[in-house]
């Protein structure tokens, strides 16, 4: 029978000390309540069902694509409170209840997998995953009688002996529905913090000799909680790791794992090589064989095989096909399509353009609104005029043109195939194909004028 998961998320974090609620704070590139979905879906969960409070609306909008049921809880009145709330979701589970909470998101699917396999095997009335920890400050302790787990008691209720316990709760449990239900009634708030403590449901079902099973995990980064900005920072490490770790083993070389940022979603092609401190943010997807030199970000772009990006590059939502390269200090900004084979060099920025197969921009570009056709050379230093200070216009350049360096091209603008474009020229009317447009003054040359002004300079002072 499929698992009914509800998952905590409606408290603000305090302890971030965040204008942001804690489930939308950023953990390689996703809110943490979606790493906690992420786990979720891998239990094949019947229903998913979210309990929201702080920041409802902006929190539903990040996990819109799971399309969980979302129930709201208006005061937060402790975690028992919370489940509290998605109680008619909980009465029409046919199987288990899975409880997890936002906060824990280094969690995996197989260890959820498992926990629901050793529940359903104990017959237990509840299931909970823990740890035993190094530093067990601020979690609640496992407490052990003779016949097993006895209570889970928190950091601020714990006697000193208590606190000495190292076997910590992950906050992640696994319930048999007809208990969690009763247990929900019965808890009170009788404790340090006047909360409903859900873990209280856990002294329940040992009172009633009910069957508690415990899943010790042996991977204690996997229930680390996240309270803080110092635990989201120790969590990114852990997940910076594990990305890092799975692309290595998929043939990815990576110079300096630790100082390289892959966010969760990003794709990459074997027999590519990452530098250090490079960024691959969001939904990018990198080919095969392709070099991406240190510095450099890559934000939601798709780049194709063999393509090398130089150092201390940005590219964002832009598409590169293969054999192209971009860099150094490269800009492509968002709409940019660079074609097989295109060159993209030194302080050029690009911006909703699309640049031809073969064609190149090296130095010093502004290319913005604009079709550039196949094998067009862009000299140094040319610019598109794209905006008139109120609106933006276009400029097409065809294939096999040759701007040379420093022109303007004063949108809106087609420059026809084969033209050649004068070093220096303004240009503001259309170039007919094969055509030579040049614009600028005429040269004058003044023999000997250096020496005469030198002489007429020196009479003065005398
Ligand atoms: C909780 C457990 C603790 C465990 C730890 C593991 C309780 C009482 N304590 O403590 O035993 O060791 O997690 O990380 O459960 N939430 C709500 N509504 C509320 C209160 C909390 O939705 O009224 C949500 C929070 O948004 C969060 C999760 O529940 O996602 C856990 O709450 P938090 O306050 O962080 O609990 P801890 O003090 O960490
Ligand atoms: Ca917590």
């Amino acid at each position: 029978m499929k698992p009914t998961v509800v998952i905590l998320a409606a408290g603000l974090g305090t302890r971030m000390k965040s204008g942001t609620a804690k489930a939308l704070h950023q953990l390689a590139g996703r809110p943490l309540v979606q790493h906690v979905l992420n786990a979720a879906m891998a239990v094949g969960p019947g229903k998913i069902v979210l309990v929201l409070g702080h920041q409802a609306d902006k929190v539903r909008e990040a996990v819109r694509e799971y399309k969980p049921e979302v129930v709201l809880q208006y005061e937060q009145l402790g975690t028992g409170h919370a489940v509290r709330q998605a109680r008619e979701s909980i009465a029409e589970a046919a199987g288990p209840v899975m409880v997890l909470c936002a906060d824990t998101p280094l969690l995996t699917g197989g260890t959820l997998r498992k926990v629901v396999e050793l529940h359903q095997k104990s017959r237990a009335a509840v299931t909970l995953i823990t740890a035993r920890v190094e530093n067990p400050f601020g979690y609640g302790r496992v407490v052990r009688g003779k016949s097993g787990i006895v209570r889970v008691v928190e950091e601020k209720d714990a006697t000193a002996a208590q606190k000495k316990i190292t076997e910590v709760n992950a906050g992640i449990y696994c319930f048999e529905k007809k208990f969690l239900l009763a247990s929900l009634d019965g808890l009170g708030k009788n404790n340090a913090q006047g909360e409903y403590y859900l873990p209280d449901a856990v002294a329940r079902a040992a009172k009633k000799k009910l069957r508690v099973s415990a899943f010790v995990s042996e991977n204690v980064d996997e229930v680390m909680g996240v309270n803080t900005r110092h635990d989201l920072s120790r969590a990114e490490a852990v997940l910076r790791e594990r990305v890092a770790r799975k692309w290595m083993l998929d043939g990815v070389t990576m110079l300096d794992p630790v100082s390289t940022f892959i966010d969760d979603e990003v794709i990459l092609g074997r027999d590519t090589v990452l530098y250090g401190n490079v960024r691959l943010e969001g939904r990018t997807r990198i080919g095969e064989a392709c070099t991406v030199f240190p510095g450099s970000r890559i934000a939601d772009s798709v780049i194709g095989n063999g393509v090398t990006v130089k150092d201390c590059s940005v590219i964002e939502e832009s598409d590169i096909a293969p054999g192209a390269s971009v860099g150094p200090f490269a800009h492509l900004r968002p709409g940019s399509v660079i074609g097989a084979g295109a060159k993209i060099g030194n302080f050029v920025e690009v911006k909703k353009s699309t640049i031809g197969e073969g064609s190149k921009a090296n130095h010093l570009s502004y290319i913005g609104d604009a079709t550039v056709g196949r094998n067009v050379n862009i000299g140094a230093g040319v610019i598109t005029c794209n905006y008139d200070g109120f609106e933006k216009y276009p400029t097409v350049i065809e294939d096999g043109v040759f701007v040379g360096s420093d022109a303007q091209l004063v949108a809106p603008v087609t420059i026809g195939k084969g033209a050649l474009i004068a070093a220096g020229a303004t240009i503001t009317r259309n170039v007919p194909p094969d055509a030579l447009a040049i614009s600028r003054a005429p040269q004058d040359i003044r023999e000997g004028f250096v020496s005469r002004r030198k002489r007429l300079k020196q009479k003065k002072d005398k």
